[in-house]
């Protein structure tokens, strides 16, 4: 087998640095190797010309995987902090966080250690038995926030899945004798709750719908905002639960109102409808509060939240009051990977580190220095409409297409997202980042305005 040669990691923790190269070394060859052989086969009898690895990588990507993603060109092999290191060696400036995942970016030490030492003891055991870290994660989600108890999952699909469930229960439960029990669910435009097929059915975006439909009949969408149009329809007494996210991030970095969100717990009290805040985006630090209902002074029957809980590792969690655990019982709702020790041990890192009060406030008024700092720099250019968010969630809505912006941005080594219908670039950082490296991305993207012309 031909040799890949020596591949550096860049930033790998500096404590047995040689160690883990050699480790990391050895994986590489017997992981890459395959696609090697294939690659250097394909190299000698096309041409001369040497293929790089993330090249080779990519090509065979192609070969061996479902094409549901249409991935931008690049191959990460490593990170540290808000940096990530392609195998040739290029920086990238992370203001992607994986979507919005990795809240304290790459390689943080508490969450290292959270993680390795928790594998080497303990990582999955099955719900059959009690563990101490999903106990623990628990305790403090309740003790951070409205809820009284804690369903763990693995994903944030799954945590609206689960929500789903839990609102059809309550209301069969609540209202035993009534043969027309309310099933029916409100979503909004612009809203993305996940890919399976309950949450699937309470996203707005119809092309991710239509492929596979039927999806779970009885969602109805209103317009975010439309006060009047969701009052009236909870009104109706057929809707089990309405879903709302406080700040979209998919749909384009929209964030509801006060008046919107008290105005669906009235009606929502009022109709015995439960109302669910999706923050598997917004939550958890982004916006500068630990919770993004915080700030909107109203708190939801049942709150899914996911993304960045376990600082990168899969997690998902549904966190109910009591009214509505109430009504589960044993054998209503599962998973065999929830809530293992593992990734339980790792959210604890992220939620203790993430939940003091100097970390969210740093949040806060970095986001905002990063949104003054947008404006000023890109604000006079006539195809950005609006820099917007709170906290660390920011959009910059343009006239056109964002994404050979993003592209751009990324080839300058940059990474963002996009958002809503595409016209909308999303900034959506390591909560941990400097306000050296906002500077940096600001100044990134200015020079790559031109792409918009
Ligand atoms: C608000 C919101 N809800 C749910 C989901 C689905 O989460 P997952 O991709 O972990 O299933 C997402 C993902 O982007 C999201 O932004």
């Amino acid at each position: 087998m031909a040799s890949l040669g020596k591949i550096s990691i860049p930033h790998a923790p500096s404590s047995d640095l040689g160690l883990l190269r050699r480790r990391f070394d050895r994986r590489m060859q017997t992981r890459i190797g395959y696609n090697h052989r294939i690659a250097s086969v394909l190299t000698n009898n096309a041409s001369s010309v040497k293929q790089s690895l993330s090249e080779r990588v990519i090509e065979e990507e192609a070969k061996v995987l479902v094409g549901t993603y249409a991935r931008a060109p690049i191959v990460l092999l490593s990170g540290k902090g808000c940096k990530l290191f392609d195998p040739e060696g290029k920086e990238y400036l992370d203001c992607a966080s994986g979507i919005a995942v990795n809240a304290l970016g790459h390689g943080d030490p508490d969450w290292l250690q959270a993680v390795t030492e928790q594998a080497s003891v303990l990582a999955h055991t099955s719900n059959v038995y009690y563990t101490i870290p999903q106990i623990d994660l628990a305790k403090r989600l309740v003790a951070s926030s409205f809820a009284d108890r804690v369903f763990f999952c693995n994903s944030g699909t799954e945590a609206n899945e689960a929500a789903i469930k839990f609102s059809r229960k309550f209301q069969r439960f609540t209202n035993p004798e009534d043969k027309e029990v309310a099933t029916g669910f409100i979503a909004f435009s612009n809203s993305f709750h996940g890919r399976t097929l309950g949450a699937l059915a309470l996203t707005s975006k119809e092309q991710y719908r239509t492929p596979f439909e039927p999806v779970m009949p009885g969602v109805t969408f209103v317009e975010y905002g439309n006060v009047q149009a969701a009052t009236d329809l909870i009104s109706s007494g057929k809707i089990a639960a309405v879903f709302v996210e406080p700040i979209q991030g998919e749909g384009g970095i929209y964030s509801a109102t006060k008046e919107f969100l008290q105005s669906l717990r009235s009606a929502c009290d009022a109709s015995g409808s439960l109302l669910v805040f999706d923050e598997v985006q917004c939550g958890l630090g982004r916006t500068g509060k630990l919770w993004a209902y915080e700030a909107f002074g109203v708190t939801p029957d049942i709150m899914t939240v996911a993304k960045p809980l376990a600082g990168g590792l899969p997690i998902g969690a549904v966190l109910v009051t009591e009214k509505v655990a109430g009504t589960i019982n044993y054998g209503d709702h599962g998973s065999t990977f929830a809530g293992n020790p593992l990734v339980c041990n790792a959210a604890i890192a992220v939620l203790d580190k993430v939940s003091k009060p100097s970390f969210l406030s740093s949040v806060s008024s970095k986001g905002q220095y990063f949104r003054d700092s947008l404006v000023k720099k890109l604000g006079g250019n006539s195809h950005v409409k609006e820099v917007r968010g709170e906290g660390l969630i920011i959009g910059v809505e343009l006239d056109v297409a964002a994404n050979s912006f993003v592209d751009a941005c990324r080839d300058s080594g940059l990474l963002i997202l996009t958002a809503g219908k595409g016209n909308v670039v999303r900034i959506v950082p390591p909560l941990i980042i400097s306000e050296e490296e906002i500077e940096q991305a600001v100044e990134i993207m200015s020079q790559n305005l031109t792409v918009l012309e």
